[in-house]
């Protein structure tokens, strides 16, 4: 399948770049910066997706948009909607015209970050953000479901937890998305016939994980790691209990709380 990573240079994107040419994907790449990463050799486009003219040229002949282009930090609140909202928005503008039919999302835990513990998080606990992030990836999810309902599309909105090469806190024993099997949803979000709009969680098969995993098992993506191989070696820290008291961890703290403009 040839697909579309947005944010390519960044972390899960050179993830991506890695795992899923042996899967026989073809990649093409756009990014803000100019130099591919791995496995976008043949294939990159340098500019912004929130530029029409952009988003078009990088939809063209592909079979699926993988949507990661975003700052993942808290920011002002129009900053983050224009990073996670407007840009799904203008690549699925691009795709529409182009006849893409398929896209696969970087959304976050913080779209529900307010969740507390206690109770398996399922994808259907009402959206509950901690922060403008958050905000801005429940708005993005909405959209794509706008377009799924509208349009002839499937999108996977992927509520990813920690992404990291291992996890490094107690609350990251839980939340840790590994590189393997972050190849393994893009995979099967790509590739499931027909997914209507999925929200799925974005974890490994950690031993400490209380997200529901049944979702993403639904449309193929079966996670393998475990971070509790890593527990070990994790200090605990006082801060511990306070980030494994909400979906969100740190993002519920007073931390981040700020003005919206
Ligand atoms: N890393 C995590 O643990 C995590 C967790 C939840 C959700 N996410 C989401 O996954 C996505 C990717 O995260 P990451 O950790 O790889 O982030 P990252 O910051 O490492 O990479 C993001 C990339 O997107 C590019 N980019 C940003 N805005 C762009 C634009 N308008 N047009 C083109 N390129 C643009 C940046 O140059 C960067 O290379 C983000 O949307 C983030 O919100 C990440």
């Amino acid at each position: 399948m040839k697909v579309l990573v947005t944010g390519a240079a960044g972390s899960i994107g050179r993830a991506l770049g890695r795992g899923l040419p042996g899967l026989g994907h073809e990649l093409r790449g756009l990014d803000l910066v100019s130099e591919p990463a791995a496995g976008y050799e043949h294939d990159w486009v340098v500019g912004d997706c929130l530029d029409p003219s952009t988003a078009d040229a990088a939809v063209q002949g592909v079979d699926a948009v993988v949507h990661l282009a975003g700052n993942p930090d808290e920011d002002s609140l129009p900053a983050a909607l224009e990073s996670h909202v407007h840009t799904t928005a203008r690549l699925l503008e691009a795709m529409l015209a182009h006849g893409v039919g398929r896209i696969a999302y970087a959304s976050s835990n913080h779209a529900v970050g307010r969740t507390p513990s206690g109770s398996e998080l399922t994808t259907a606990v009402r959206p509950r953000p901690d922060t403008f992030y958050g905000t801005a990836k429940v708005a993005a999810e909405a959209l794509l479901s706008l377009y799924v309902d509208r349009f002839d599309l499937g999108a996977v909105a992927m509520r990813i937890g920690t992404f990291a090469d291992a996890p490094e806190t107690v609350r990251q024993l839980s939340t840790w998305l590994s590189p393997d099997d972050a190849v393994r949803m893009v995979d099967a979000a790509i590739n499931h016939p027909a997914p209507g709009y999925t929200v799925v969680n974005g974890i490994s098969a950690n031993t400490r994980g209380w997200w529901d995993l049944t979702p993403g098992r639904s449309i193929g993506f079966d996670p393998q790691d475990d971070a509790e191989g890593y527990a070990t070696s994790i200090q605990t820290r006082p801060e511990d209990d306070v980030e494994n008291a909400f979906v969100g961890g740190p993002h519920v703290t007073s931390d981040f709380v700020r003005s919206a403009f």
